[in-house]
């Protein structure tokens, strides 16, 4: 099994000398960019993390494909901040603000493609079931994407309906991440499918984390603007749980118009005044400790070593945390 030093280490250097094509400087400059501000870099840490349950060494037939989960990643976030109309990212402005929506478009295209030229690096005995895996989970992304538009001008959306979309836009992506690395690293197909189910909930319990802190977290440490979700009257998990917990006006006071910043200001408070009226913070803390502990029950079905499976917890358990 490879240490979580190692693996941090890998990260580091992978993401630190990553390259991409000098010109067009134009088209080119944004990937480097969002690359450069960072984030978190979950996906390429849990395929490195399957991974190195299976295998004692490192090379460039999984850390291409794990820096592919992320550039991936990284290219629908570019998408994303257009369709949410977003400013902040990772705590610097989002591409199409520091350049225009044209560039963030085809940087973002330019940089979906570099991604499936890196996953097409794992070795061939696995590829086809690679770029299988891949390409599924980078079309459900798509189709959870156009949900999260739709659900915007919707009145009512259920939770049932909010969780699979969240499941489509965010929790593929993730246990995608999670089966590749055992995939490449050798695992059974029962272990791949147990280690799928175990990102798939860290996914949407990570979704539903976001959506809170989307609305109560701490910008500084979030690098995404607060009430975002509000002013884009999103139909967020906690939204959605106020109007089931019987909070009155929700859809109202979400779709309000707020065009000065001081109506914004107003209209966030507004919103979260009434979750607060019924408890959806704890409501979501709850939900949240819920999906992760069902992630590490499902990761058990692999049957994994017992340093491998207690990796996979302290993961969930650490990514969390961030929300307590
Ligand atoms: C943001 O993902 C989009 C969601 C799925 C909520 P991350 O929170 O992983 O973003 P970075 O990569 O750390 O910036
Ligand atoms: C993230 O949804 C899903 C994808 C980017 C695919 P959000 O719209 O909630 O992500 P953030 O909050 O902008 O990171
Ligand atoms: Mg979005
Ligand atoms: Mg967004
Ligand atoms: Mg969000």
């Amino acid at each position: 099994m490879i240490q979580e030093n190692t693996l941090s280490q890998a990260i580091q250097d992978l993401f630190g000398n990553i390259v991409f094509q000098a010109e067009p400087a134009g088209l080119y400059d944004p990937l480097r960019y969002m690359i450069a501000i960072g984030g978190k870099r979950l996906r390429p840490r849990l395929c490195l993390l399957t991974y190195g349950i299976y295998q004692d060494t490192l090379g460039p037939h999984i850390l291409e494909p794990a820096a592919g989960l992320e550039v991936y990643h990284t290219f629908t976030l570019i998408h994303d901040d257009i369709m949410d109309r977003s400013s902040l990212r990772r705590g610097h402005a989002t591409v199409w603000k520091k350049w225009n929506e044209d560039t963030a478009i085809l940087s973002g295209d330019v940089m979906c493609i570099d991604a499936f030229k890196r996953i097409a690096q794992a070795p061939a005995q696995v590829l086809p079931q690679a770029l299988e895996l891949f390409s599924q989970t980078a079309a459900e992304v798509c189709d959870g994407q156009q949900l999260d538009m739709d659900f915007e001008k919707r009145e009512h959306v259920s939770m049932p309906e909010y969780m699979r979309m969240i499941g489509l836009k965010t929790g593929v992506l993730i246990a995608c991440s999670v089966q590749m690395g055992a995939l490449i690293g050798g695992a059974g197909l029962t272990a791949q499918k147990a280690l799928y189910d175990y990102g798939f909930n860290l996914g949407l319990a990570f979704q539903v984390a976001d959506d809170y802190l989307d609305a109560y977290g701490d910008e500084k440490v979030f690098g995404k603007p607060i009430g975002g979700d509000i002013l884009n009257a999103k139909k967020s998990w906690l939204t959605i749980k106020a109007e089931e917990l019987g909070a009155a006006g929700v859809a109202q006071a979400l779709n309000a118009p707020a065009v000065t910043e001081e109506e914004k200001t107003a209209k966030i408070a507004r919103v979260k005044a009434l979750y607060d009226s019924v408890g959806v913070a704890d409501a979501a803390k709850e939900t949240i400790a819920e999906l992760s502990a069902r992630a590490i029950e499902r990761a058990r079905a692999a049957e994994l070593p017992a340093e491998g499976l207690a990796a996979l917890e302290s993961f969930a358990k650490r990514l969390v945390g961030r929300t307590f």
